[in-house]
């Protein structure tokens, strides 16, 4: 496949399915797609990043935290009956066969706001906006590969899984910002049991943000 077909078909599929319907991984299957999944996690962090962000040694402005099928349901589990989630979040988390939680680092909790030196603020802010972009462009390339493995995906903002309570619990770094909680389903998941929703915006594209400058 071409990189533009790959493009072009990759779309959102946001799954959902009773917690206690949840349907366990096999464990050859979930081996198969473990290796698989790891490597485009690595393949997408050869997105371009601007500035260095040098958080424990590590260049990268990102963090790609995973979990496996065998977390899934005591995640959903936890959400359900811990947290007293009463959302569609537990039955998202419990259809997946993965999550790969993508975190980006802010540099600048603290913006300088000094009315003398707007350039300080101006650059900090750049810096942030420009960690969180290289960040988009990994999930993006994560959504791509996946979707080349027939892997189904949906990207969400993560609702409670952003949150502080499931840092905690997930062992994530609270000086973190999730960009994306990456859903993913393995190709031999797919079954007609789960809701299978897609995008909201899915029919509203069109092409006219296009602006070709002509002086
Ligand atoms: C940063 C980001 C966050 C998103 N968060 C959500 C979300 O929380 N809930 C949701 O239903 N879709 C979410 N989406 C997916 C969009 O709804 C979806 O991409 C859009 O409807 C277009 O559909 P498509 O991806 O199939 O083209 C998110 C997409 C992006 C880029």
């Amino acid at each position: 496949m071409t990189i533009e077909t790959i493009i072009r078909n990759r779309k959102t599929e946001k799954l959902l399915c009773d917690v206690d319907a949840h349907q366990a991984v096999p464990v050859d299957i979930a081996a198969k797609n473990k290796k698989i999944l790891l490597q485009a996690v690595k393949t997408a962090g050869w997105a371009p990043f601007h500035f260095p962000r040098n958080v424990d040694d590590i260049a990268e402005p990102w963090r790609a935290h995973i979990l496996w099928p065998e977390d899934v349901k005591k995640t959903a589990l936890y959400l359900r009956d811990q947290l007293n989630v009463t959302t569609k979040e537990p039955n998202i988390v419990a259809a997946c066969s993965a999550l790969v939680l993508v975190t980006w680092l802010p540099e600048f909790h603290d913006l300088i706001v000094d009315a003398d030196a707007p350039a300080i603020r101006e650059s900090q802010l750049v810096r942030d906006e420009e960690h969180l972009a290289a960040t988009s462009a990994l999930v993006q390339n994560l959504l791509l590969i996946l979707g080349s493995h027939n892997m189904a995906t949906y990207w969400s903002s993560g609702g409670k899984l952003r949150q502080a309570e499931m840092f905690d619990y997930l062992g994530i770094p609270a000086d973190e910002r999730l960009l994306g909680a990456v859903f993913v389903e393995y190709p031999e998941m797919r079954d007609e049991s789960k809701q299978r929703k897609e995008g909201k915006h899915r029919h509203s594209r069109c092409e006219d943000w296009i602006n070709e400058i002509s002086l």
